[in-house]
């Protein structure tokens, strides 16, 4: 993953359209050309314990559109689908041909919610219902699909770009791996579902129990379906609260304190634990608190390899019953759907949870079940949850990073980039750039023999001092480095952004 530029001051920065905004989240020494959406933060963290409140002040019955039955909408699909119309599609395509045609990194498309309108994916006509789509995700009933989307009119290329480009009317990307990867490929990679302490079950065929992904908001279009199964299921998080409250008011105590230990499965930046211990339902902090749940049974179930070294507490009985009570009573109260090719599904990840059945592939050369998934972060300020973490209001939130040491044929590719920038920069007559870029590139070199250099996070300092040019060599570098990794870990990726 390429490092990450960190700053929370405010400042006046022009985006690509050249209006000049001022916002918090930006860095104006981010070059927008090299940074189109701005700043960058990475790291799953935990929460802020004193921000974490007792169970004494959560509500006893939470209100409102947040709160639904399966009832209320198994039989009226019209209240939760949006088949895309002609136009809208015809928009939606035209977008995405613009874009390509411009020949930018997909990951660049940016669109700052509620400041500007971003000429990077003008959607004229879908926007105003794509803003009221947004509030419904995030303070509504918390899902949506999509019907009609082109996926099979349109391949892959293009379908990424424009589902990319809706993605920026509801959040911002978010990568989803350590790999660094904001467009998730969901198939079967023939992973060993069994080996939770270090498979991701997305990659699996395996069944997916009631959980919530790691970003406020998900995305799934459906490419191609399963011959049977992979169907999905979803829950109000304040209903299964509201339904514990009467029926198992212990278990709902249990799960608000932050005695739950997740797995971060081995995708940490340097000096970051394995694990995040926190609570599985909590407060939004500030008055009149949101219950927000984050919740995965195969993230605290992986981690028997500390609890056995005693690194960390087992699950009690008291947590092994509450983990079961929560599965069955969101298994009991859920809405059942199936995704159909061309169908997109978007949830939010702070009061829907979502679970999979297991499912089973046509046999080749038929198309394996094959879903593209978007992680999109609200930011605070932008209408998203006020939630007790460090980075709450930063767009890039909950990225995962990893620290790798250099594989041969990436190092081989810095020193050629090195060697180029050396000869490319022999007449640069600003010493504070030469000296910036001297120090960050022996700062590589040492680093290649044995410690990280992908996830770091680089100096602002050192940053201050590079060229805008040679900021965006070493970007190009690092896009080159998450390219060749997309391709050698995911033999399935499909070449789309
Ligand atoms: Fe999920």
């Amino acid at each position: 993953m390429a490092p990450a530029l960190t700053t929370s001051t405010a400042h006046t920065i022009q985006n690509v359209s050249g209006k000049t905004l001022t916002n918090s989240r930006f860095n104006n020494n981010a070059p927008q050309h090299v940074f189109p959406d701005g700043i960058k933060t990475s790291g799953q963290l935990p929460p802020i314990y004193d921000q974490l409140r007792p169970y004494s002040t959560f509500p006893k019955e939470i209100t409102g559109p947040t709160v639904w039955k399966s009832e209320d909408y198994k039989d009226n699909p019209e209240r939760w689908t949006h088949p895309f119309e002609d136009v809208e599609i015809e928009e939606l395509g035209e977008a995405a041909d613009a874009f390509i045609k411009s020949g930018r990194d997909l990951t660049g498309i940016a669109k700052v919610v509620a400041v500007l309108i971003s000429d990077d994916f003008p959607l004229p006509k879908l926007e105003r219902f794509l803003t009221s789509m947004r509030t419904e995700l995030l303070s509504g009933k918390g899902f949506i699909l999509f019907k009609k989307f082109p996926v099979q009119q349109w391949g892959l290329h293009k379908s990424a770009v424009a589902y990319m480009g809706l993605g920026t009317y509801l959040g911002y990307f978010v990568s989803q791996n350590g790999k660094g990867h904001v467009l998730g490929h969901v198939k079967d990679l023939g992973e060993d579902a069994t080996a939770i302490d270090r498979v991701r079950i997305y990659r699996t065929n395996a069944r997916q129990y009631f959980h919530a992904d790691d970003s406020d908001v998900v995305g799934l279009l459906c490419v191609a379906r399963a011959l049977e199964g992979g169907e999905s299921d979803i829950v109000s998080s304040h209903h299964v609260w509201n339904v514990l409250q009467r029926e198992r008011p212990d278990v709902a105590e249990t799960l608000t304190q932050p005695i739950w230990y997740f797995d971060r499965k081995g995708e940490t930046s340097k000096g970051q634990e394995d694990w995040i211990r926190t609570a599985v339902f909590y407060l939004e902090t500030g008055p009149d608190g949101r219950v927000y749940s984050k919740w995965d049974p195969y993230y605290i179930r992986s981690l028997t390899r500390f609890s056995d070294k005693g690194l960390i507490p087992p699950l009690s009985p008291a947590q092994e019953e509450a983990a079961s009570v929560l599965e069955e009573t969101c298994a009991r109260l859920s809405l059942h759907m199936i995704l159909e090719v061309g169908d997109i599904q978007f949830l939010s990840n702070c009061h829907v949870l979502h679970a999979r059945t297991a499912y089973k592939d046509y046999a080749p050369p038929a198309p394996r079940r094959h879903l593209m998934r978007l992680w999109l972060a609200t930011p605070e300020d932008e209408g998203g949850w006020r939630l007790p973490f460090e980075d709450c209001n930063e767009k890039k939130r909950v990225c995962l990073s990893r620290g790798h040491k250099l594989p041969k044929d990436m190092r081989l590719l810095g020193d050629e980039y090195v060697k180029s920038e050396f000869r490319a920069h022999r007449d640069v007559e600003n010493p504070v750039h030469i000296i910036g870029f001297l120090t960050e590139w022996q700062m590589y070199a040492q680093q290649l023999e044995g410690d990280s250099w992908r996830g770091e996070h680089m100096d602002r300092s050192k940053i201050d001092k590079m060229s805008d040019q040679q900021l965006g060599q070493m970007y190009e570098l690092m896009q080159t480095i998450r390219k060749q990794e997309l391709e050698e870990n995911d033999p399935e990726h499909q070449g789309s952004h």
